[in-house]
């Protein structure tokens, strides 16, 4: 899902996240920051699943990228005391890899699979019996002397995370225990996030600072720690120029500069960015406000449908300022509003 320009508030990791990404994880359940709802479901089915001494139901996360599918599936097999397996649907092609992965798996262990929308129908086909009786067929030998085998497999929990649950067929969506769904975090919440992983990286912030950040990140914890790195960037200079911080990356972080380096890097008060002000602008001058087809916006905006649907809309549509309707999408007043008052 590749974003063509750099888009600082691409919600999608890029490769300086994922180190920073590692370390800024929540390890347990009780470090997990808000999802209060899909986490209270998920603190009771791990505690029952322990007791009974069973893999947890196979579980699916559904959400924008960034909001903690990952961290979640990782937090579970921690609890499971469980190992966890981390695989990907794009990757999972030849129905013998996932076999394999099956296979070597030890009771109760977590096998997740990111981007679950995207395996092939193979693969699919083996998953169905495993995740049902815990049994892979396969095929020994080759042409006319194959013959099938079915094969015990370790009592595990599948965990698949994906941002369109649309695209997930309904047998293999029938065959998930349970299903959460994350939303974009309220700012309370993102206040924590950001706090805490300045506390883990040494950065020196205050709450109005913290508020600021948070305010503007989408929604969105990976988007929330990568404004936090660039903040801390911007007030270490800034101050140095000043005369203050000595150069030593001792700089803190306020509401001032925490504004001002946001501003420089065109987040607005809104947290919207540069593509997201240019989706709205296009689709009210060009579209006269829609409603206008996903394709046509797309071409119009020189990205894919699919970024269009995963990553730029849903806070949009969060916000308020699209619908997505029958006919196309839509901007609302309030979009109207907010680019009027941009100019
Ligand atoms: N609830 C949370 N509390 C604290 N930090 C969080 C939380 N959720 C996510 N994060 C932070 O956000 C980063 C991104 O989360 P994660 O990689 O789990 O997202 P994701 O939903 O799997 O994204 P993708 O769809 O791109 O795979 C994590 O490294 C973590 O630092
Ligand atoms: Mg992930």
């Amino acid at each position: 899902m590749p974003i063509k320009e750099d888009k600082l508030i691409n919600p999608v990791s890029i490769e300086e996240d994922t180190v920073v990404d590692n370390a800024l994880r929540p390890r347990r359940l009780e470090e997990y920051i808000g999802q209060k709802a899909a986490l209270k479901q998920l603190d009771i089915s791990i505690k029952a699943a322990v007791q009974r001494r069973e893999p947890i139901d196979h579980l699916l996360l559904l959400g924008p990228p960034g909001l903690g599918k990952t961290t979640l599936a990782r937090i579970v097999a921690t609890e499971m005391n469980a190992n966890i397996t981390i695989s990907s649907g794009p990757i999972l092609d030849k129905g013998r890899d996932i076999a394999v992965l099956l296979s070597n798996l030890e009771n109760n262990d977590v096998l997740f699979i990111d981007e679950i929308h995207r395996i092939s129908a193979s693969t699919e086909e083996i998953l169905y019996p495993a995740m049902e009786e815990y049994k892979i067929d396969i095929l020994l030998g080759e042409g006319v002397a194959a013959r099938p085998l079915r094969l015990d497999v370790s009592p595990f929990s599948l965990i698949g995370a994906t941002t369109r649950s649309g695209l997930l067929t309904s047998p293999l969506h029938d065959r998930f225990g349970i299903t959460l769904r994350l939303d974009f975090y309220e700012v309370e919440d993102l206040i924590k996030i950001v706090s805490r992983s300045a506390s883990l990286l040494k950065i020196d912030i205050d709450e109005q600072g913290a508020r600021e950040i948070a305010k503007r990140a989408r929604g969105t914890p990976r988007i929330a720690n990568r404004i936090l790195r660039r903040v801390r960037d911007y007030a270490q200079v800034h101050g140095h120029e000043n005369g203050h911080g000595h150069g030593q990356g001792n700089a803190s972080i306020n509401l001032e500069n925490a504004a001002s380096a946001l501003d420089l890097l065109g987040i607005d008060v809104n947290g919207l960015d540069l593509m997201d002000r240019k989706l709205l602008d296009v689709l009210i001058s060009k579209f006269d406000g829609g409603p206008v087809g996903l394709g046509n916006l797309a071409t119009a905006l020189d990205e894919s449908k699919e970024t269009l649907e995963d990553v730029i809309e849903p806070y949009l549509i969060r916000l308020g300022l699209i619908k997505r309707t029958q006919r196309g999408r839509v901007a609302t007043d309030l979009a109207r509003n907010i680019l009027a008052l941009d100019v």
